[in-house]
């Protein structure tokens, strides 16, 4: 089975395209809404919080934990990497851990024709400076701009997201990206794509706006093809279930509103 790891709802988005993509297998989605958001704390919190989800999965069976989260990929991917894979001691070191920046990374790297790309998420993971870490390993000489947008997850797990404040907060936001005319933009936050099409309209149509979802699925796929150690270990029994840290008839909803998915039962637990 494969875990996927998001602080909360959000990272149904990425769940949607991967499932999309590659429908097979069985899933196991865990939000830790209880905690969320995730994207003001501490790389130590954060940390903390990924490290008890990631014991949770791989005790519940998961070979391959996504780190649907940007913010839990950006300061606690590292660390937990080597913590359970690389410590020979650890009982889960045949397993794997995944995050979403590098797939994204060197997606852009590769599509981006002028190497301006500009990068927009939390303030956790825009001042980590994990993308730009990410970014000029993949290639040197790129310009990045990145740009912290704090206010779109509320707004977007209010369900504000189509209102005109809602869309002048991020016209706001987008002001200093746009003006360094970048060409590939990361949206680096599981919510973002929820406003997809404002975040086209204000870029224009000479800025591609990456849909990170379906770049991290293609990603996962061609991953499990170089790696049939790991993806002959998956179940694939098209079964997705979904858990929750805190109220699971609310989570319900979101399955629908964020991801499009058919809802599976959703169980609250604790970590
Ligand atoms: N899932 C988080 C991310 O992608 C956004 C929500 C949060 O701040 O916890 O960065």
């Amino acid at each position: 089975m494969i875990g996927i790891f998001d602080s909360g709802y959000g990272g149904l988005t990425v769940m949607k395209e991967v499932v999309a993509r590659l429908p097979d297998y069985d899933y196991l989605y865990l939000g830790d809404n209880a905690r969320t958001p995730y994207g003001n704390r501490s790389s130590e919190t954060v940390t903390q919080f990924a490290d008890e989800a990631v014991r949770f999965l791989f005790e519940q069976g998961a070979q391959l934990i996504l780190f649907a989260c940007f913010t839990a990929s950006a300061l606690a991917l590292p660390t937990l990497q080597k913590r359970f894979l690389l410590d020979p001691a650890s009982p889960y070191k045949d397993r794997k851990i995944l995050g979403v920046l590098r797939p994204l990374a060197e997606y852009a790297a590769q599509n981006s024709g002028s190497g301006r790309i500009g990068v927009v998420g939390t303030r956790g993971t825009v001042n980590s400076g994990a993308f730009e870490r990410e970014l000029n390993e993949k290639k040197s000489g790129l310009t990045i701009t990145r740009k912290a947008c704090p206010l779109l997850v509320p707004l977007i797990e209010e369900q504000w997201h189509t209102k005109p404040e809602a869309r002048m907060i991020l016209k706001k936001y987008l002001r200093t990206v746009k003006e360094h005319n970048v060409d590939s933009l990361i949206l680096g936050c599981t919510h973002y794509p929820v406003m997809m099409e404002d975040f086209h309209r204000i870029m224009g149509s000479k800025t591609q706006v990456i849909n990170s979802g379906a770049v991290v699925a293609e990603r996962l796929e061609d991953y499990l093809a170089r790696h049939p150690e790991i993806e002959s270990r998956l179940s694939r029994g098209k079964k997705q279930r979904f858990m929750t840290t805190d109220c699971p008839q609310r989570f319900g909803e979101f399955v629908k509103v964020f991801g499009g998915l058919e809802q599976g039962s959703v169980e609250q637990v604790q970590l």
